[in-house]
């Protein structure tokens, strides 16, 4: 039988169908099991796979390394202080020297146009790992952390606290909506998400029958809430917007008091990491001296409580870069999807 994923990018939610997606879900719960009970599954072995990172990344970078290892691949680090690309090199010619050298490309960056690029001229399969736009590698450790607290996604309901224009709120709503997992943005007017976003999400819950919902109102926000999920109120790149930010967002903090509205004893807490929840970062220091406050997307104490899975959810994003490096670039046994 062939596999439906060979070959192909993974640049966007909207490029998979939710039959597509929730396989790639379900074959990460299964390299998770396999990798548990220490059953091997060198599905790239010999394969060169190379690391664009622009910008700064833990989660990312160690999920693409260590599930490259796992999976017979040698990863190479490209950062971007290593390379010429976009300096000295177009994004062009850099794609079509990596993918002759490469049988695969984790892009990191900016531009969402520079991925997809890389991907129409590296001729190899290419793999976003956050752009400004979206964040898909995300949302399948997501989503897979939501279904295996919940057993299945279709009907419940996610509520995304904050900044609600991000690359990890377009990429909720959309995925969301594919899946048929209700979205409540919960955030200020003006950090609402864009019109193009909204209306991608809208045309896959009209076919899925998830309910979207943009909110300034914390009670209607919460409301059936499962997942509380929450974000940094400034992306990478936007570091001179702290002020701003604050000001907006400091009523659309994930803390006791919303998690004690939503009412659900079953709730849980997603962050896609890195957090401001203390003031054990240089930016957390900064911001409490210059601002006065000590946490800001979401508080100490709800990181720490019996509601959090992040751990959980970053430990998947191994298993589900994994799965989506092994049937885009492998052999693995792929049913009919
Ligand atoms: N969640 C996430 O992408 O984390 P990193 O920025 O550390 O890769
Ligand atoms: N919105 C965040 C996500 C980090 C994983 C950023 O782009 O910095």
């Amino acid at each position: 039988m062939t596999n439906i994923f060979k070959g192909r990018s993974f640049l966007a939610e909207k490029d998979f169908s939710a039959a597509e997606f929730e396989w790639l879900i379900d074959f990460s719960a299964h390299l998770k099991d396999l990798k548990k009970r220490n059953i091997p599954h060198r599905y790239l072995e010999g394969k060169n796979i190379a690391l664009l990172f622009e910008k700064t990344s833990t989660r990312t970078r160690a999920a693409f390394t260590v599930a490259a290892v796992d999976l017979g691949a040698h990863p190479e680090y490209l950062g971007a202080n290593d390379i010429q690309l976009g300096k000295k090199e177009s994004t062009e010619d850099t794609a079509k020297v990596l993918g002759r050298m490469f049988d695969g490309i984790e892009f990191r960056g900016f531009s969402q146009d520079m991925v997809e690029d890389l991907a129409t001229f590296s001729g190899v399969p290419v793999w976003n790992g956050l752009t400004d736009a979206w964040h898909p590698t995300q949302m399948l450790a997501d989503f897979l952390t939501i279904k295996e607290e919940f057993g299945s996604l279709a009907g419940l309901t996610l509520v995304y606290c904050g900044d609600g224009r991000n690359n990890v709120a377009n990429s909720l709503l959309v995925t969301g909506a594919l899946l048929g997992v209700n979205v409540h943005i919960f955030s200020p007017k003006e950090l609402f998400p864009e019109q193009s976003v909204l209306d991608l999400a809208q045309s896959f819950a009209a076919a899925s029958g998830a309910n979207i919902l943009l909110t300034e109102d914390a009670d209607q926000a919460v409301k059936g809430a499962d997942v509380l999920y929450t974000d940094v109120w400034v992306s990478m790149g936007e570091e001179d917007k702290f002020q701003e930010r604050i000001s907006l967002l400091k009523n659309y903090q994930v803390n006791m008091e919303l998690i004690k509205k939503a009412d659900n004893d079953k709730l849980i807490f997603l962050h896609c990491l890195p957090a401001f929840h203390d003031t054990h970062t240089v930016y957390g220091k900064d911001v409490a001296e210059k601002f006065g406050i000590k946490e800001m997307e979401v508080t100490d104490e709800v990181f720490r409580s019996k509601y959090a899975r992040h751990f959980e959810q970053a430990e998947n994003r191994m298993h589900t870069i994994k799965a989506v490096m092994a049937v885009t670039l492998g052999d693995p046994f792929v049913p009919r999807v």
